[in-house]
């Protein structure tokens, strides 16, 4: 089934799979279990954060599967907590030491929040000695990312932001695009918010192809170009959400799809005070 996944190139001609496994909120005693049934199951793109908690046990999934390194692409992100030159350093260090790694595929500013212009300075020089084969940003609104492209050499590779059939970002996805930045979703279930899995569109669609109302919204992404990392624990619906691309979404279900955006966040707005207090005070080990 992973042979089926498609490879995105991303702008430093990095190839990274268009569908990939999150490991947010999976506690951290049944992440290592979770992850080796993700890898199991076919996954070779992972998720993971510093303010996740669980790095150490993906790494230890990751050892323990024996799948050659070069076969898998991981992803972690650096908190705002340690945004800054040196502290961004050091907290990289720290992602890969937990996860075992000697090299990361794609590390991110996991928040457009506190000094991250001098955690990008120390990304493109991990970018530039090999350590990140790929470096970007998460949660970046247009204005911030344009911002952060105009005063950098390295533009971001990657943008992962929050992405589902009610927030669909087509125009951040387009600003992107004209900046050689790749979309990547989080949350491309909304969490289940809004009733998602028995939303009667979705489910109507996914009727006629006998696909579930999950694969719908992961073809529905993919086939825009998205790079999906859905989160499951269970797995059977890390199969299932693998097994997305025998069928194909036409015009009119895409323009079906379109018209359910609600243009706003089911999360948060990084733009309030009030959140970017609470996110700023957040703190990781
Ligand atoms: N950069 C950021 O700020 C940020 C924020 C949030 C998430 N993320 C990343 O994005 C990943 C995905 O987002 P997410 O975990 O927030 O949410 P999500 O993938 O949208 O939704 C996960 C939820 O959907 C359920 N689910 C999964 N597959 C299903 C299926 N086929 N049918 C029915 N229910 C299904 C899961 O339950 P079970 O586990 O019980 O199956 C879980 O409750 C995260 O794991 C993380 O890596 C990044």
């Amino acid at each position: 089934m992973a042979a089926q996944n498609r490879l995105i190139t991303l702008n430093n001609g990095v190839q990274m799979p268009i569908l990939g496994f999150g490991v947010f909120q999976v506690p951290d005693e049944h992440t290592e279990q979770v992850v080796t049934d993700a890898l199991a199951a076919g996954y070779r793109a992972l998720d993971t954060a510093a303010s996740y908690g669980n790095e150490e046990a993906v790494g230890r999934a990751i050892a323990a599967s024996g799948i050659p390194r070069a076969e898998l692409f991981v992803t972690t992100k650096m908190w705002i907590q340690h945004t800054g030159e040196d502290t961004a350093r050091r907290e990289f260090d720290q992602s890969l030491r937990k996860l075992g790694l000697d090299y990361l595929d794609l590390y991110l500013i996991h928040q457009p929040l506190g000094d991250y212009y001098s955690s990008w300075r120390a990304m493109q020089k991990l970018h530039g000695e090999g350590l990140s084969r790929a470096i970007g940003v998460s949660n970046f609104y247009p204005d911030r990312l344009v911002d952060l492209i105009l005063n950098n050499d390295v533009t971001p590779a990657v943008n992962q932001i929050e992405t589902h059939p009610f927030f669909q970002r087509h125009t951040d996805q387009r600003v992107m695009a004209e900046h050689g930045v790749q979309i990547e979703s989080w949350g491309p279930f909304a969490e289940g918010k809004n009733d998602l899995f028995t939303n009667p569109v979705l489910a109507g669609i996914g009727a006629a192809h006998g696909k579930s109302v999950g694969q719908v919204v992961l073809r529905w992404l993919t086939q825009r170009d998205v790079i999906v990392i859905p989160k499951s624990v269970r797995p059977e619906r890390m199969a299932e959400n693998l097994d997305i691309f025998d069928f194909d979404l036409t015009d009119d279900e895409m323009g079906a799809i379109a018209a359910l955006d609600g243009g706003e966040s089911l999360f948060f707005d990084h733009r309030d005070p009030e959140k970017v207090t609470w996110l700023g005070g957040r703190r990781v080990d």
